[in-house]
C-alpha cells in the first residue's frame, strides 16, 4: 500500500474515486484502520466527547490533541493524518493559528491540520498554507460554535443559509485550503459545492454528493449511544467488548482462568527447592 498524500488524494478526485476517513485517537486502533485500507484518519476534536467523557468539544486543548495525535501520528504508514485544531487554538490571530499549526505537524507527525469556520478564518489558513502546512477546512454544522447554533442542527438550511455555507466554502478554497469537510449539509447543497470546488469535500450527514466521507469511528462501530440520523452502525464492537469483559469476569472468578496453557509452569524451580523457601519464609498470619 502507498501512503495518502495531498497529491494522492487529489488524483482520487479528479479520477471520481470516493475517499473514506475515520476518526481515531489511539496508537493500536489507528494501526488496525490503517492496516484495513482507510484513506485517512482525522484525529478529531470528538475526543473530547468519545474519549472524554465532555458534552462538547470547546474544552479540548492543543496539548491533549498533541497527546492523542501523536500516537495516531506513530501508527500510520498509508493514512493521510489530519489533526484537528482545538477551540481557541487559532481564533485569536494568524500568528496563534501558525505557532499552533506548527506545533501539531512537528510533535504529531500530522500530514495536514484542520479548522472550523468560512470566511472569518481565511487569514488563519492562509498564514498557516503559507508555512506548508495543508489545511483541511470545516464548513456547514461546525461543533465548536454549537453554543451560537444553539445545538447540533443542520446547517445551509433555506436560500440565505445555503449561499452562506457554498460562499464560505469557496472563501477556504481562496484561502488555500485543499480539503474541506460539510458537516450537516443539505444533500443537493453538498454535491453543488463539491461541483464549484477543486478542494476535496469530505461529508458527515451531507451525503453521498461529497467526494469522500467521514465518520466518527465509535458511532460507526456501535460503541457510543448516540446515533445520529447520517450514521450507519457497521458492526456492534461495544456489544462485543461488553459480553469479552463478562467473560472474563466469569472466568477469574470461577477460576478457569488463567489456565496452564497461559502461565509459565517450565521456568518453576524444583518442588524441592520451593520447599526449602516455603520452610525459611513465614506465611500471612504467621507469627
Ligand atoms: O472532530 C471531529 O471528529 C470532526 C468530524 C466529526 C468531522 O470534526
Amino acid at each position: 500500500m502507498k501512503k495518502n498524500t495531498v497529491t494522492t488524494l487529489a488524483e482520487m478526485k479528479k479520477r471520481g474515486e470516493k475517499i473514506s476517513q475515520i476518526t481515531c485517537y489511539d496508537y493500536s486502533t489507528a494501526r488496525i484502520f490503517d492496516d484495513a485500507g482507510i484513506n485517512s484518519i482525522l484525529v478529531g476534536d470528538s475526543l473530547g466527547m468519545t474519549m472524554q467523557g465532555y458534552e462538547d468539544t470547546l474544552p479540548v486543548t492543543m496539548d491533549e490533541m498533541i497527546v492523542y495525535g501523536r500516537s495516531v501520528g506513530r501508527a500510520c504508514k498509508n493514512a493521510f493524518v489530519v489533526v484537528d485544531m482545538p477551540f481557541m487554538s487559532y481564533q485569536v490571530s494568524a500568528e496563534q493559528a501558525v505557532a499552533n499549526a506548527g506545533r501539531i505537524m512537528k510533535e504529531c507527525g500530522a500530514n495536514a491540520v484542520k479548522l472550523e469556520g468560512g470566511r472569518t478564518v481565511c487569514p488563519q489558513i492562509s498564514a498557516i498554507t503559507a508555512c506548508g502546512i495543508p489545511v483541511c477546512a470545516h464548513v456547514g454544522m461546525t461543533p465548536q460554535s454549537v453554543n451560537s447554533f444553539g445545538g447540533f442542527k443542520v446547517q445551509g438550511k433555506g436560500e440565505e443559509n445555503a449561499r452562506r455555507v457554498l460562499e464560505d466554502a469557496l472563501a477556504v478554497e481562496k484561502a488555500g485550503a485543499f480539503m474541506v469537510v460539510l458537516e450537516c449539509v443539505p444533500p443537493k447543497l453538498a454535491a453543488l459545492i463539491t461541483k464549484k470546488t477543486r478542494m476535496i469535500t469530505i461529508g458527515i450527514g451531507a451525503s453521498a454528493g461529497c467526494d469522500g466521507q467521514v465518520l466518527v469511528y465509535q458511532d460507526m462501530m456501535g460503541m457510543s449511544d448516540l446515533t445520529p440520523k447520517f450514521v450507519k452502525r457497521f458492526a456492534e464492537i461495544g456489544e462485543q467488548m461488553k459480553s469479552a469483559v463478562s467473560e472474563y469476569d466469569r472466568e477469574v472468578k470461577s477460576g478457569e482462568f488463567p489456565s496452564a496453557e497461559h502461565t509459565y509452569p517450565k521456568s518453576d524451580c524444583s518442588d524441592e527447592f520451593l520447599g526449602v523457601l516455603d520452610s525459611e519464609y513465614k506465611d500471612i498470619g504467621e507469627e
